[in-house]
């Protein structure tokens, strides 16, 4: 995308309603006023689900339409990206998505203690090095934080085309004695997945579906 793209996508996310770029100072020193208090953007009590490093956002407003009686936030540092999902749900009229520019580090300032009902990683990094390993979204640290937002019943959805990324989660959770409450290896080839994981794709994984690449998924607990 050109820099002339991607600031006419910076200026028109600044004018969207249900845009939210905070400064990261503010948010550090714990400043960020809707934490804790997202039922008063959304003015219902509803669950919020998360999509972590949501991209164009294809889960946040696939799941948003799907299920109009929830709430759902997606959360990128790439503007340009989200705007994308944040204009189809203003065009659509999806009152019940957000976006949040934001480094997914820092989710734990943004909601506050069980205000989460369920998230989604969709297509992470997997960032295959060692020295990456703090970046992974699904390491021990992350777990702790998803830990902190989701309310009792909270799950985790991992969708990846990385098998590293699968099992190293999958290890993580056995580990660390996790209840893992569905895992497949290979969703389009082996029945059984949620409709959700079928019948959502993302830009990403798009790009992998045509390279033949399998895609896998697993539900998990952090409590
Ligand atoms: C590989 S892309 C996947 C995007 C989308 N979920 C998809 O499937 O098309 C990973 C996304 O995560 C975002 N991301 C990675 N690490 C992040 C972090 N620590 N905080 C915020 N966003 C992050 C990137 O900006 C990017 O948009």
């Amino acid at each position: 995308m050109g820099s002339k793209n991607k600031l006419k996508r910076f200026k028109e996310n600044e004018t969207f309603d249900n845009v939210f770029q905070p400064l990261r100072e503010d948010v550090y020193k714990g400043e960020f006023p809707l934490k804790g208090k997202w039922n008063t953007f959304f003015k219902n009590d509803n669950p919020i689900i998360l999509e972590l490093g949501c991209g164009k956002g294809e889960y946040t407003v696939g799941l948003a339409k799907l299920h109009k009686d929830k709430n759902f936030i997606g959360v990128d540092i790439k503007g340009a990206r989200f705007w994308r999902g944040a204009k189809t749900a203003i065009d659509q009229n999806l009152p019940n998505v957000a976006f949040i520019r934001s480094q997914i580090e820092l989710i734990d300032q943004l909601f506050a203690e069980n205000e989460i009902s369920e998230i989604w990683i969709t297509f992470p990094d997997p960032q295959i090095k060692y020295k990456r390993t703090k970046h992974r979204l699904t390491n021990k640290l992350f777990l702790d934080k998803y830990c902190h937002i989701l309310n009792e019943t909270g799950v985790v959805n991992l969708k990846t085309d990385s098998e590293f990324m699968h099992g190293y989660t999958l290890g993580l959770l056995h580990g660390s004695g996790l209840e893992v409450i569905y895992a497949n290896h290979d969703v389009y080839k082996n029945a059984g997945s949620p409709k959700e994981v079928l019948t959502i794709q993302t830009f990403y994984e798009n790009q992998y579906l045509e390279k033949g690449k399998p895609i896998t998924y697993i539900q998990f607990k952090v409590r």
